[in-house]
């Protein structure tokens, strides 16, 4: 038997007892003829005490970090306890021990302040999984899936496996492709969803289904986005978006009482994605503050009175101004502020600058274009932006959507600074009232916003079916009925992050017809590419809908943290490599040529 206990097991109601005890080295100290280890595994860490009698052994055996070692021994009561340790009370006098494997020096040491850059961390994935911080991530992630698992059972779910070797039909990302050796010069793609897999299923009748599955896109990479990331892919028949929404805010509510302990008792707020562009300026707003933004001149169109006379060319000249008030910020320096400026400035965010206005506590006020709005004017301001005494208004001036997103950006960046995004608060909330459609302006064509299956709102269908026309000149989209047109679609938001998202789908073959004839697909390529759920649609289609949640980021949003690479046991680095495989990788002449492929020189 290798062991009789885990490291982390052993207390002072185990005092007395012979044990024996696998693990690594965590680190060993000598204090003149007696030897401390440290001795690691998934439990924890236990203390091993080696005595003088021992040492002759250890010198033939020395032990460095990392070695895995067996123990026999007594557990006993430790003088000098470690309150910090679970295993804190006890250490093992070891009578003898065994160096069940050597181990290199590791690159860097297997703490969680590790001395490991990013890189050596991936390269040396497993031994950075060894660390406890890791550890807890991926703990912390199988007690989602577990969570997960159990409720979608409970509520009559299949989990239902479906094909990663399947048609390229890009829609939205890239596909990764793959070829067929067996069907020269064909490719498969890997799924970007199980999207049309899951749709088949419901008009099989397996009416509710779910997986925990992999989908793979090859699309610029994120903090919150893997090339190969995990869905909680569901899909159920005969439902309202009501019902899908009251099933997942009671997956979403399951998941954080068992995972986090959390009785998420309110409510699930609900903002339609018009409000939540106007209010926010994006599609998955941080609710857990206030802070909204305050649209002072939208697309030339003014909504705070004195802009319209102004001579203040940054506001005269700009298409869109939009304001946010800071609460108790008006202490900002000139120093503060100039940073803003250039924190703006930065190509991510974009702008050419940052206007400001202090309230000060007297109520007098100071801005940065103090020469071309009067006191008066600023008072108006300030009451427009629902600003009081102490608070800091920032404007931001330009194009529509390159402000909005910015103002965005600074509302969340200056809730950071103040402490409003807290790691431990959680506010979810459901955006709905997508438009179906979005104009793509360099391709002069339509895109589905959410994807092609999706449909429009029961009052938008007939829209959608009698409006299908050009558009002549691409600025002329707003013009267009489907412009207006809303889609059966919602996405759950946790913290600012879109952990979810899905819609009522199309089920009737006329309507997904229109919808990819909507996209500029001709009968040819829609029958060429999707003729397998046109002709689904045929035979009894129930209507349904679904949702997938992005496991990845729900785990690491619930783990604190913004980056999903830390709950992947193997992830991909941002230029989408396995440095630790070094992946992706050339292939052989031989494969290439069983493969029907020759490669361009590049
Ligand atoms: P969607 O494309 O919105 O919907 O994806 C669902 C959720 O998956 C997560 N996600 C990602 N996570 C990590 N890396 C990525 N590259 C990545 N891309 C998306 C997000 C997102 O909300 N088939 C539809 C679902 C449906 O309609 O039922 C779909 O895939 O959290």
């Amino acid at each position: 038997m290798y062991r009789t206990h885990t490291c982390g097991e052993l207390r002072l109601s185990n005092k007395d007892a012979q044990v024996t005890l696998a693990g690594w080295v965590q680190t060993v100290r000598k204090f003149g003829a007696i030897t401390f280890i440290d001795m690691r595994d998934r439990y924890g860490i236990t203390q091993l005490l080696f005595g003088e009698d021992l040492n002759a052994q250890l010198e033939l055996n020395p032990l460095g970090r990392e070695f895995v070692l067996q123990i026999k021994g007594k557990v006993s009561e430790r003088s000098n306890k470690n309150k910090n340790l679970p295993t804190g009370d006890i250490e093992i006098l070891v009578d003898e021990f065994k160096v069940l494997n050597k181990s290199a020096v590791p690159p860097f040491t297997i703490t969680d302040e590790t001395d490991g850059g990013d890189d050596l961390r991936m390269k040396y994935r497993y031994l950075d999984l060894r660390r406890n911080i890791i550890k807890k991530n991926l703990e912390l992630r199988y007690a989602v899936n577990r969570s997960a698992r159990n409720y979608l059972h409970e509520n009559g779910f299949y989990d239902i496996e479906t094909p990663f070797l399947i048609k390229s039909t890009p829609e939205g990302a890239r596909d990764f492709v793959v070829p067929s050796r067996m069907n020269a010069g064909e490719f498969y793609a890997l799924p970007q969803s199980p999207q049309t897999f899951k749709q088949l299923l419901m008009v099989s009748g397996y009416d509710r289904y779910y997986q925990i599955v992999k989908c793979f896109r090859d699309e610029d990479l994120r903090a919150d986005r893997q090339p190969e990331f995990t869905q909680i892919d569901c899909e159920m028949a005969f439902v309202e978006q009501e019902d899908i929404i009251n099933m997942f805010e009671g997956l979403a509510k399951r998941i954080f009482k068992d995972v986090k302990g959390i009785d998420y008792t309110d409510a699930i707020e609900r903002m339609s994605w018009e409000d939540a562009m106007w209010n926010y300026g994006n599609d998955k707003p941080d609710i857990r503050f206030e802070m909204k933004i305050q649209n002072l001149k939208v697309q030339n169109e003014n909504y705070f009175e004195a802009l319209a006379t102004t001579e203040f060319a940054v506001f005269k000249n700009a298409e869109t101004v939009l304001a946010i008030s800071i609460p108790n910020a008006a202490e900002y320096t000139r120093k503060q502020t100039d940073e803003l400026t250039e924190w703006v400035k930065r190509p991510q965010i974009g702008m050419q600058g940052l206007a400001f206005v202090k309230v000060n506590a007297d109520e007098t006020y100071k801005s940065s274009f103090d020469k071309f709005f009067n006191e008066a004017q600023l008072k108006e301001l300030a009451s427009f932006c629902k600003a009081g005494k102490g608070d800091l208004i920032l404007v931001l001036a330009g194009r529509e959507e390159r402000t909005r997103k910015a103002i965005s950006e600074l509302r969340l960046e200056m809730a950071k600074r103040f402490g409003l995004r807290k790691d431990n608060e959680f506010k979810l909330l459901w955006v709905l009232d997508f438009p179906l459609f979005e104009y793509d302006e360099e391709f002069n064509r339509w895109v589905a916003r959410h994807h092609p299956f999706t449909s429009p709102k029961p009052g938008d269908i007939d829209a959608m079916i009698n409006n299908n026309h050009a558009i002549e000149v691409a600025e002329k989209y707003l013009d267009h009925p489907y412009s207006k047109i809303k889609a059966n679609a919602y996405d759950i938001v946790l913290n600012g992050n879109e952990i979810g998202g899905g819609s009522i789908r199309i089920y009737q073959r006329e309507l997904q017809e229109k919808m990819f004839a909507a996209l500029g697909m001709s009968k040819e390529e829609a029958q060429h590419k999707f003729g397998f759920l046109l002709g689904a649609f045929e035979y009894g289609a129930p209507p349904h809908g679904g949702i997938a949640f992005g496991f990845d980021r729900l785990c690491a949003i619930l783990g604190g943290s913004e980056s999903i690479r830390d709950f992947i046991a193997f992830p991909k680095n941002n230029s989408g490599r396995d440095v630790m495989l070094d992946a992706p990788s050339t292939i052989d002449d031989k494969q290439l040529e069983e493969l029907s492929i020759k490669l361009k020189k590049v």
